[in-house]
């Protein structure tokens, strides 16, 4: 008998999602202007973990640099005024990027986490107010909660379902419901969990508020891939690094704030740039209005005159465009990871959180498995897959609530891992749930992005099905002793 030719799975994935093709200009794009992916032969995977700069954003900003002579910012001088035009340009087109002309106030920070940090020791705080976490929080929103504890508020988590990882709406709602009227209550969110991808309802920011919340939505995954409009969704405050939206500058991040929440802040210390007026002998200081009371020292200013050059990139690029296609590779990855079967009938990879990409962003989080359902060690996977030019992010991804959440680790597990080891490091409790408890919270992440295309999924595609039939795989010849936490070498 004849065989039939194997459809070629590029003719087969535009069949299937013909809108695909609405994105070929992002094809001309990478070999354009990110040709140094395909000049190395990589399939970079982690744009959740960094976006990639274009090269024409880096020339662009050169010719600015190179331009004029830039100073400090603090001055009236005309190198110290050119810069400060430039720094309120990038202002003004973050303002307008993210629809928030009128009503916000953008102030710089270095990254994400510096504007979440800014929420955490300005907020009211108070015995009798609260701060709600999603237990889907990365780890620059989950420290949020020591300020809330030194302040005497409550905290509580909100739970995750299982296996989708999406919020519990139920519980939720109930815990919006549960606020003392008058005293500050801060529910903070991500719109895009970094660990599974999973996009909360952004209609969860006027519920909250509707109920006496103030909300903080760290949108730090979710803006690279997806349009935020904050005149639609007007949360009190946002959180975001600009390398993530589009890789360069890095050092550059943005805490956007609902004026109506600024005057909520208040701030626990000044710096220079900060104050209007400060003495040494009255050790009295007016704090300056607006984003100025919050820029600490002097700002990124080199670098913050990138910004507006990435949100023009991103602009032509078109954000549509690239949720578009990132939606479509998301969508053809997982059929195939599901659809991925050792030679036992069993599957071979478990992904974490939803299935299909209705609510879910371009993250697929996922743990690969023997033929007889032992974890293969993703610390191992990702060393493979580094072998062959591939760039995977593995572990937690500093987001601890979800791995807890559909491992079933315990509060138990957490503390007897503690009382046996005081000094405790992350790598080593995954080791020691792993063992013990046959738990794996680590994982394996890919995400994509604005250079994402076709053959880079279709690499990560193949280099999974080479995993089929695999055994245990294990780190070198090393493997790891749980009685003496020593990573023992064959003989010794
Ligand atoms: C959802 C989310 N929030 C916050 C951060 C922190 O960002 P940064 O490290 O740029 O401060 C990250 C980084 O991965 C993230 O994914």
């Amino acid at each position: 008998m004849e065989r039939q030719p194997r459809a070629d799975p590029y003719q087969v994935f535009l069949a299937k999602y013909p809108e695909y093709r609405s994105t070929a200009h992002l094809d001309d794009l990478r070999a354009a202007d990110y040709s140094r992916l395909d000049a190395g032969g990589h399939v970079y995977l982690d744009y959740t973990g960094a976006g990639l700069h274009a090269e024409s954003q880096v020339r662009l900003h050169t010719e600015i640099l190179n331009a004029h002579p830039l100073g400090n910012p603090h001055s009236a001088s005309p190198t110290s005024s050119r810069t400060t035009d430039l720094v309120e340009r990038a202002r003004a087109a973050v303002l307008e990027w993210f629809g928030a002309t009128a009503d916000y106030t953008a102030i710089f920070t270095l990254n994400a986490t510096g504007a979440l940090k800014h929420v955490g020791e300005s907020y009211p705080f108070a015995p009798g107010g609260r701060l709600l976490l999603a237990a889907d929080n990365h780890n620059s929103v989950n420290g949020i909660r020591e300020f809330a504890r030194a302040a005497g508020a409550s905290i509580a988590y909100a739970p995750l379902t299982v296996p989708e990882l999406r919020l519990d709406m139920a519980p939720l709602d109930s815990m919006l419901c549960a606020g003392t009227p008058g005293v500050p209550h801060l529910f903070a969110f991500p719109a895009q969990s970094n660990f599974t991808g999973v996009q909360h309802p952004l209609a969860l920011v006027t519920r909250a508020q509707e109920r006496g919340w103030d909300v903080l939505l760290d949108a730090a995954a979710f803006v690279s891939t997806n349009r935020l409009n904050l005149h639609d969704v007007p949360a009190d405050y946002v959180s975001v690094s600009f390398y993530k939206m589009f890789g360069y500058p890095t050092g550059v991040g943005c805490l956007l704030i609902r004026n109506a929440a600024l005057a909520k802040l208040k701030r626990p210390w000044f710096a220079g740039g900060t104050v209007n007026f400060a003495t040494v002998g009255g050790r009295r200081h007016i704090l300056a209005p607006r984003e100025a009371g919050f820029e600490d020292g002097t700002l990124n200013y080199l670098s913050i005159s990138a910004v507006e050059i990435g949100l023009r990139h991103l602009a032509a690029a078109g954000i549509d465009a690239i949720h578009t296609r990132v939606t479509c590779l998301t969508s053809w990855l997982l059929e195939q990871l599901i659809d991925m079967r050792h030679s036992n009938g069993r599957p071979m990879a478990r992904i974490y959180g939803p299935m299909t990409t209705t609510m879910r962003g371009g993250i697929v989080t996922m743990n690969f498995y023997d033929p007889e359902g032992h974890l293969l060690d993703y610390r191992r996977v990702e060393e493979l897959a580094g072998q062959q030019h591939m760039s995977l992010r593995t572990g937690c991804f500093c987001n601890p609530g979800p791995g807890e959440t559909a491992e079933g680790i315990t509060d138990e597990d957490v503390a007897a891992a503690l009382a046996a080891h005081p000094n405790l490091t992350l790598p080593l409790f995954l080791q020691m749930i792993a063992h013990q408890g046959g738990k794996g919270a680590g994982a394996i992440r890919v995400s994509l992005g604005i250079a994402s295309n076709f053959a880079d999924v279709q690499r990560f595609v193949q280099f999974a099905a080479s995993l089929r039939d695999q055994t245990r795989l294990t780190m070198g010849e090393a493997s790891f002793d749980i009685e003496s936490c020593r990573v023992i070498r064959d003989g010794s």
